[in-house]
């Protein structure tokens, strides 16, 4: 280390590389950076005594909320006994076994199996992966193709990233790579066409995912991954109908489907799973965040039993799979996944979720349906966005160097609450810990109504 800095802010410009950040920017101390160091249930802190009501839950994860005494206690139970052993050739620990179960039995829907890593990303990798080996089992080498949504959100990674359809996950990293397709974004209120209904507008995105599919040719598209909310594209959730409609289409040419479940698992859309809240029925599922509540990285791919089958059908032919991490099903992670389910169940965190989700939607339509900077207040369970805009409707997208979403969050930041800035478009995101209480929902009302003012006054 340069002996010369011993400012820990310094330290922190000089050496060290943060995700989503202007790096120059960053190193020049342009930009400010935040040294957190606490926090308890939906407040965190940082070392110049500032507390932030988090309405975002870190990256929507910390659903059990700040400093839970019990997971640290549990990882440190787990860790005094073994702290590892991998999980390769049908070596396990009791923790993994114990959350494994429990996960299948909490999904239903004919799930089978959980292959675990440490990020959504490389869950979804795996699942790809799965997919093509599925494929392949089956004699269907050409059948390969993923599609996935403009602003959808699956992760860094090159097969994720590429999956992902946002554009600066791809600028200048040679990004997308082949055999990625992408179909539109279910947003009713900016896409669907005037008088069109929302049951309407979602067949018209089937048939366009129809015609998608017969142009590509159905041998030569394996899967279709989608988060049952658009999570990082914007805080969408799907028009009326939707995965009723897309499902049928995937049916009609035997294609996959992915939930990317990584924000919307455990609760956070108001039941269990996002799946269970539209009515998907899906081959796979991808979990990460809400599963340890981020107390320690964990992800998973839970199999269906329809993929399960054909996959050790595989094994029989071409020898145990050639799929591994290290880290996969470390007992750390598990034992805090168990101890963080025991809370999610314990508190009914799903049903506050429900409960406190409702009141903080209706809360949000009361205060912004009519705000002259907000054009779309949208939402379910305990995530939500208001969406700005300018015009009669408020449709009409303003110039992106006015920064309006970023000026928005600062501002929320400057009044005490941490809310995002969507990466596209000048969107607002919540996804507060499903811990909230009704008091604290109002307390999100008010910073941001203060904020939105705030902003709304400088223009
Ligand atoms: C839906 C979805 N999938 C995948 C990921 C990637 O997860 P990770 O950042 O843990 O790699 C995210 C992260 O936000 C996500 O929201």
């Amino acid at each position: 280390m340069n002996q010369h800095i011993n400012d820990i802010s310094t330290i922190d410009r000089e050496y060290v590389f943060h995700p989503s950040t202007h790096l120059g920017q960053f190193e020049r101390g342009e930009i400010p950076n935040r040294i957190m160091t606490g926090g308890s249930g939906v407040y965190v802190s940082d070392r110049e005594g500032k507390r932030s009501l988090d309405a975002f839950a870190g990256l929507y994860c910390v659903n059990i909320g700040y400093g839970r005494t019990e997971i640290a206690d549990a990882i440190h139970a787990q860790a005094q006994q073994l702290a590892y052993y991998h999980s390769y050739v049908g070596h396990s620990n009791e923790q993994i076994i114990q959350l494994s179960r429990r996960i299948v039995e909490m999904a239903g829907m004919g799930m089978s199996k959980v292959y675990y890593g440490l990020s959504g990303s490389d869950a979804n990798e795996t699942n790809l992966k799965l997919v093509w080996y599925y494929n392949n089992v089956l004699g269907r080498p050409e059948k390969k193709k993923i599609i996935s949504r403009q602003r959808g959100y699956h992760g860094s990674g090159l097969m994720t990233g590429s999956l992902t359809g946002l554009p600066t996950f791809h600028n200048a990293f040679d990004l997308p790579l082949g055999r990625v397709l992408h179909t539109a974004c279910p947003h009713y209120w900016r896409n669907a066409e005037p008088g069109e209904s929302e049951r309407d507008y979602s067949r018209r995105l089937a048939a366009e995912l129809d015609a998608l599919i017969r142009a590509e040719g159905p041998e030569t598209v394996a899967a279709f991954i989608g988060e049952p909310v658009l999570g990082t594209g914007g805080i969408i959730p799907p028009p009326e109908g939707y995965w009723e409609e897309i499902q049928k289409v995937l049916a009609a040419h035997d294609v996959l489907l992915i939930a990317d479940e990584v924000v919307t698992a455990f609760g956070r859309t108001g039941k269990v799973f996002g799946s269970h809240t539209y009515g998907m029925r899906p081959d796979i599922i991808t979990i990460a965040k809400g599963v340890t509540s981020a107390y320690l990285p964990l992800s998973g791919s839970i199999i269906g039993e329809r993929v399960w089958k054909v996959l050790a059908e595989g094994n029989d032919k071409l020898g145990p799979i050639g799929h591994g991490w290290t880290y996969s099903g470390h007992p750390l992670c598990a034992a805090a996944a168990n101890a963080n389910l025991d809370i999610v169940e314990g508190e009914d965190l799903v049903g506050n979720a429900r409960d406190a989700g409702a009141y903080f939607q209706q809360r949000l339509h009361d205060a912004f349906d009519d705000h002259p900077l907000v054009g779309e207040v949208r939402g379910v369970g305990l995530m939500a966005a208001l969406e700005f805009g300018t015009g009669p409707d408020r449709k009409t997208q303003f110039d992106p160097n006015l920064k309006i979403g970023p000026k928005v969050s600062a501002t929320a930041l400057e009044e005490g609450m941490i809310a995002r800035a969507m990466p596209h478009g000048d969107i607002l995101g919540f996804a507060p810990p499903l811990v909230i209480t009704r008091a604290e929902v109002d307390r999100i009302i008010e910073l941001t109504t203060r904020a939105v003012d705030r902003v709304h006054a400088a223009l």
